[in-house]
């Protein structure tokens, strides 16, 4: 399929997510500008995905070459003013309401007429950011999963004022990216969060519970209903504070208990145990 008139993408956040879509969106032939607060995280950044490319070389799926280009795409910067003449702009900063709308305030100043401001969030209101800009109608959630690299699907959430030009846009640029794209409403948690979170919580209260250990509610899952991951691993990989966040969200925006955090997922997150980025969570790494 041809490719739409995007060529040059800006990402700011440079987190997990953020590094992976850089990634993504770099080994798909696209210009990268990956955007964060300082230099420390943008190193980081680099280093993880030049990992994550050095296992794909060896196991011979791209040659060092390859890899080289992929890295050789992506420019780093603290600062926002070198996403001026981006073509998309995808923010992935921390899951709080407040940080992504200064953030938008900002982008729209800056950007290019006509530059696509997409949120990666996983579920905060896609209508409170694109109102915060004079381009509503360029404003679209697209929702990768972690690890953005290799995961199918992308969430592409439509708000009250995105236009259908722009949902269009995303819809091919996530399919150059090699991605299987659903559009979805904007509504707290979209599709799959919606439908996930109650799932990763619930396997909290049994690990509180006591119905067997995170190893056992993890295999449970696992071969009880054929999920790559257990669930507890799964909370891991995509870190507590991001979990316990989203469940925030869904909780206030529904007001449904059944949203309601399980309180050992709080405490954990108030202990620092993150999950796999930091070493702990509820296995060790
Ligand atoms: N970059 C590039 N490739 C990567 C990668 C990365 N960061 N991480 C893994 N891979 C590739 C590996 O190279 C491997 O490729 P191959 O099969 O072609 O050799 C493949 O992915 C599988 O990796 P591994 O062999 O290392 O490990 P597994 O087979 O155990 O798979 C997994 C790992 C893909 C993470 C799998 O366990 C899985 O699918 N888990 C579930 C993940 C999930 O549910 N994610 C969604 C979470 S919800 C979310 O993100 C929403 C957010 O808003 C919270």
């Amino acid at each position: 399929m041809s490719k739409p008139k995007i060529r040059k993408v800006g990402i700011a956040g440079s987190g997990t997510m953020g590094s992976g879509i850089a990634q993504l969106v770099a080994a798909s032939g696209y210009r990268v500008v990956l955007i964060d607060l300082n230099d420390g995280l943008l190193k980081k950044a680099v280093s993880r995905i030049e990992k994550n490319l050095l296992r794909l070389v060896e196991k011979d799926k791209i040659t060092k070459k390859i890899k080289q280009q992929i890295v050789s795409r992506i420019i780093t910067s603290t600062n926002l003013e070198e996403l001026g003449d981006c073509d998309l702009v995808i923010e992935a900063v921390s899951e709080n309401i407040n940080i992504k709308k200064q953030l938008f305030e900002k982008l729209d100043t800056i950007l290019k007429k006509g530059c696509i401001i997409a949120s990666n969030t996983s579920t905060l209101p896609i209508i409170q950011l694109a109102m915060i800009t004079n381009r509503p109608e360029n404003v679209v959630g697209i929702h990768f999963f972690n690890p953005a690299p290799v995961m199918k699907l992308v969430e592409i959430i439509k708000s009250l004022t995105t236009s259908d030009q722009t949902v269009q846009k995303a819809k091919e640029f996530t399919l150059s990216l090699g991605k299987d794209p659903v559009i979805t409403k904007d509504r707290p948690g979209f599709i799959v969060n919606r439908i996930l979170l109650p799932m990763l919580n619930e396997a909290v209260f049994a690990l509180e519970e006591g119905m067997g250990t995170a190893q056992d509610i993890d295999k449970a899952m696992k071969l009880g209903t054929n999920h790559p991951m257990g669930p507890l691993e799964l909370i891991d990989l995509i870190g507590l504070d991001v979990i316990l966040d989203i469940l925030d969200v869904l909780f206030e925006e529904f007001k449904d208990p059944k949203y309601r955090a399980c309180p050992l997922l709080r405490q954990m997150v108030r202990a620092g145990h993150l999950g796999r980025k930091s070493g702990r969570g509820f296995h060790d790494y």
